[in-house]
């Protein structure tokens, strides 16, 4: 059961409970399809899922053969993504917890960010970038998907690209080349995510 603390001021737990999660996508999500049916996660050994939810892609990752990881404050979403995960004779390791105060016994290849770093206060912003890039391996990759919102205020909290830039610097991160693919979220209000591998240098 989560407490709503000054790091997370919303009760997360009781919006699974609620059924109130309208960030939830009803499958995969298009840019992960995109990702593995281009191989994308084909050197990816070791993968974390921060703030998964009840999103359907750490099963996925772990169908893929992957050590997967997946972590949320939430015990009501875990408990979701266990049964999930049995149903499917599958295995992943769960991880309740405020996840930025996490660190590995051994790094990882990838981290996949779907509507975590838009969903956490943006005061924890450069604490999330020092850990994700703690997390990975040199050359690990961090497949963003960075939610765009203009309104103020949140969550979820816009993550415009010239903040992302600034967020992942040059020195630390290596970003794609060209225009970032637009997925617009089919139930907030179509916004947009951007889609990108990021890695770490
Ligand atoms: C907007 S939801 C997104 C869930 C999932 N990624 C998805 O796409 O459906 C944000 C998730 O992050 C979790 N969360 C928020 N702060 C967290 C933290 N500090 N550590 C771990 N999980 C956290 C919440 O419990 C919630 O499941």
């Amino acid at each position: 059961m989560t407490n709503p603390d000054e790091r997370s001021p919303m009760d997360w737990d009781q919006r699974f409970r609620d059924e109130t999660t309208p960030w939830e996508r009803q499958g995969l999500h298009p840019a992960f399809l995109h990702w593995r049916d281009r191989g994308a996660f084909e050197n990816i050994k070791r993968v974390i899922v921060p703030g998964c939810g009840r999103s359907h892609e750490l099963l996925a990752f772990a169908a893929l053969g992957k050590e997967s990881i997946g972590a949320d404050l939430s015990a009501t979403a875990l408990a979701w993504q266990k049964a999930q995960l049995d149903k499917a004779g599958l295995d992943a390791e769960l991880i309740e917890a405020d996840i930025l105060l996490w660190q590995p016994e051994t790094p990882l290849d990838g981290v996949y960010e779907q509507t975590f770093l838009c969903a956490i206060p943006p005061r924890l912003r450069e604490e999330y970038e020092q850990v994700v890039h703690a997390w990975l391996k040199p050359g690990g990759e961090l497949f963003a998907l960075f939610m765009q919102k203009e309104e103020m205020g949140g969550p979820p909290y816009g993550c415009a690209i010239p903040a992302m830039r600034e967020l992942f610097p040059d020195e630390r991160w290596e970003w794609p080349d060209g225009e970032l693919v637009p997925y617009p979220h089919p139930s907030l209000n179509g916004k947009p995510e951007l889609a990108a591998i990021l890695v770490r240098r």
